[in-house]
């Protein structure tokens, strides 16, 4: 058998050249983040829920949404918390809010990736991790959490 066993290290590298190979890098999660969150803000339904927890903690915030989106994208490692801990807390977040969660980060991307390539990366990690969150805070249909 020839399967290669790689280091984390190595693993890290591989996930930032293949991320890079396709035009992401920290600079694009940033503007990301900051495009994103603005539209967030701005939203009449998501708006009042992330300034009722947020209120004028936003510059911490989004360092703290950089450093999450490098460690998903970039594998950069730098990010600790305990995403399903921190929306299981929220109150009056129902799927709908989710769909449009979704359709803003989606939109976002539109305008200001630079590729479909980068679009469909972010747009499909987004989705898997609203799935699971959605899971953790209103259970699968018909299946009780
Ligand atoms: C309806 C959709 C969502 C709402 C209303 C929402 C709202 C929030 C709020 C208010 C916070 C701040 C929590 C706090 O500081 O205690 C937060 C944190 C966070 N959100 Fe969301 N969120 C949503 C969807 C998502 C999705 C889809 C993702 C990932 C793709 C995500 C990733 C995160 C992360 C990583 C944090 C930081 C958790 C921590 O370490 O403190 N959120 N969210």
């Amino acid at each position: 058998m020839d399967a290669k066993v790689i280091s984390a290290a190595e693993r890290r590298a591989q996930v930032q050249l293949d991320a890079a190979s396709i035009g992401i890098d920290e600079d694009f999660i940033s503007d990301l983040v900051d495009a994103f969150y603005a539209r967030v803000r701005a939203d009449q339904q998501l708006g009042p829920i992330f300034d009722e927890v947020i209120r004028d903690n936003w510059d911490a915030h989004l360092a703290k949404m950089k450093l999450f989106w490098a460690s998903v994208a970039l594998n950069a490692g730098l990010y600790s918390g305990r995403p399903m801990d921190a929306h299981r807390r929220l109150s009056g977040v129902e799927p709908r809010h989710f769909s449009l969660w979704l359709e803003l980060f989606r939109s976002t991307l539109d305008d200001i990736s630079p590729t479909p390539a980068v679009r469909l990366y972010f747009v499909e990690r987004a989705e898997r991790i609203a799935q699971s969150l959605q899971l953790g805070m209103f259970g699968a249909p018909g299946v009780p959490r």
